[in-house]
């Protein structure tokens, strides 16, 4: 777990930014319709495409931070060797974790919505819902990365070719978007998957391409890995393919792909730690909603956000149980049965729920125990001083005292106003984690939290009160599926800028997310 200071905007910046937004998106009459429009149609394509432009894809998996990881060091690679980047969706919700290449493939061509549906209506199991069960099918949404970020500054400032695949999942030979390219001009590369498509990590020693392996036997090889290889693809070896098109495994692990620190390069890093690619603030609505729960929670710069991810800390906690169970057992010699479970009989894992529900009311308590001790330590200090005080007479003091607050609303009001007349260092908090929505229904886990951090806050109390709409996102022309959650689905993102315009961030456990907002 890790604290970063996020730099917080002035609000007449802030208000500059939004009438742009406003007169943006104003006279667009669809703000969804337009960004999920392909940027070029085919027949564009064909048309432009110079006989020598080469391109390159990749296949996307994890959490919304791993894949915009993902996305940098495509953006890298695409500078590097000149190819026009053809950039998958983001998927929002339910992804995967790393698989070896031919998976990675099979979970990215399964995704086709509309024929997982009618698979799933007509309850037919095919390779399809093997990949993407029908329970899960409203669990996740694909949109263009050009819904939340702009690309054309990529495009102008850096001249990076970017073509969005928005209408299918062919890749390789058969992409749609590339009917010219003959097979023998695609090469797959993945060296996390292929030993032969790297250079080993440590030794830095080339393998020997004459010994090349049958490609079948590394593609079997390939599929007995759980964790990625470890080697590493120089510039020179990027450079050296000649085929048009390079399909990539993962491009998560950035430094297996080494590019040159070129002026272009390093200008290129410079935007992507600063300023480009950085923040998704290119969806009106989303916008809107994360504007009024900044508003809500006192202004830029007056709140703290807490990322926490349950479903990993009872993981691990469940982990510990079961190897303290097993030194139990063997300590007093008798035999180990544990029935903790971590995944389902068919192997998919538990969600945080499920894992949550193994763990019994007093474990739960321990474990945010813990959680707050580490807490208090990663605080900026100026907060952890004041939080340790007594609370000076106020308002908040006197709510505070009584047993039970019925009007929360009135907290946040109470809140606020003892940070702004009383302590300026006073922490409010806005909690989001992946299990409960009220949280007070549930002091057995949150109970010490809330009463360490006593100003807490989160979304649903945000959709009580009323500053946002619980129902903003279904109205969202273009997401206009009544069986998903846009809510949930989008709820990352709109964290994402809600936290950029915080006083600091916290994530338990820590994960890409801390680095993206450090950049914010
Ligand atoms: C980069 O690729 C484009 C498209 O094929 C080509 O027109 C351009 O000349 C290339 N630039 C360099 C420096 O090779
Ligand atoms: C990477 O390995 C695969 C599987 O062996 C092979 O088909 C492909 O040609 C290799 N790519 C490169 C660039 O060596
Ligand atoms: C990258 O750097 C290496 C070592 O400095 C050099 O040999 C190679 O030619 C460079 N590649 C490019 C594409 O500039
Ligand atoms: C977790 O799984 C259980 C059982 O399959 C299901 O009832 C529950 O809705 C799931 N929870 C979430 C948050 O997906």
């Amino acid at each position: 777990m890790r604290a970063i200071t996020v730099r917080s905007a002035t609000i007449s910046i802030i208000s500059i930014f939004l009438i742009i937004l406003f007169v943006h998106f104003s006279s667009q009459p669809s703000e969804l319709k337009s960004s999920l429009k392909p940027q070029f149609d085919h027949e564009d394509i064909n048309a432009k495409q110079s006989l020598d432009e080469k391109f390159m894809s990749f296949f996307p998996h994890g959490d919304f931070a791993t894949q915009h990881e993902a996305v940098r060091n495509a953006l890298r690679i695409a500078l590097e060797t000149n190819r026009t980047l053809i950039l998958p969706q983001v998927r929002l919700g339910k992804t995967w974790d790393w698989q070896p290449f031919a998976i990675l493939s099979k979970y990215y061509e399964s995704q086709d919505k509309q024929v997982l549906k009618t698979s799933c209506r007509l309850n037919q199991r095919n390779w399809m819902t093997k990949y993407q069960p029908c329970q899960q099918l409203n669990q996740w949404i694909e949109l263009p990365w050009s819904t939340f970020f702009n690309l054309d500054v990529l495009r102008n400032e850096f001249s990076i070719r970017i073509i969005e695949r928005t209408t299918d999942h062919n890749w390789g030979t058969r992409d749609t978007l590339t009917p010219f390219l003959k097979p023998e001009q695609v090469i797959v590369l993945d060296p996390t998957s292929f030993a032969s498509n790297g250079s080993d990590w440590e030794t830095k020693i080339k393998i020997n391409r004459n010994q090349k392996p049958e490609s079948s036997q590394e593609e079997k090889d390939s599929l007995k890995l759980t964790t990625g290889l470890k080697n590493v693809i120089r510039s020179q070896d990027l450079m050296q393919i000649n085929q048009r098109y390079i399909q990539f495994g993962s491009l998560v692990y950035g430094l297996r792909f080494l590019t040159n620190a070129s002026r272009h390069q390093s200008a290129l890093q410079r935007a992507l730690r600063s300023n480009v690619f950085v923040s998704p603030n290119q969806f009106h609505a989303v916008n809107q909603v994360s504007q009024t729960i900044v508003n809500a929670l006192g202004g830029a710069g007056t709140y703290n956000c807490i990322h926490m991810t349950i479903g990993d800390l009872a993981n691990t906690e469940l982990l510990n149980q079961i190897s303290m169970k097993r030194e139990n057992a063997a300590i007093e010699g008798i035999k180990f049965v544990d029935d903790t479970k971590l995944s389902d009989d068919d192997g998919q894992p538990y969600n945080a729920t499920q894992l949550l529900n193994q763990l019994n009311p007093n474990a739960q308590f321990d474990l945010m125990t813990a959680l707050v001790r580490e807490l208090n330590g990663d605080m900026p200090i100026n907060q952890a001083v004041s939080v340790a005080l007594p609370l000076k007479h106020s308002l908040l003091r006197d709510l505070l005292s009584k047993p039970y607050i019925k009007n929360r609303q009135s907290l946040l009001d109470a809140c606020i106003d003892y940070r702004k007349a009383v302590d300026t260092r006073y922490p409010i908090y806005y909690l989001s984690n992946d299990v409960y929505k009220d949280i007070h229904q549930h002091s057995e886990l949150f109970g010490p939290l809330i009463k360490a951090f006593p100003c807490m806050f989160t979304k649903n109390d945000m959709y009580l009160w009323g500053p946002v709409d619980s129902e903003w996102a279904e109205r969202i022309h273009g997401l206009n599926d009544l069986e998903v959650d846009y809510d949930d689905l989008l709820s990352i993102v709109v964290e994402i800028l809600v936290a950029s315009k915080g006083y600091s961030f916290f994530e338990v456990p820590t994960t890409k997310l801390t680095r993206l907002l450090s950049w914010n």
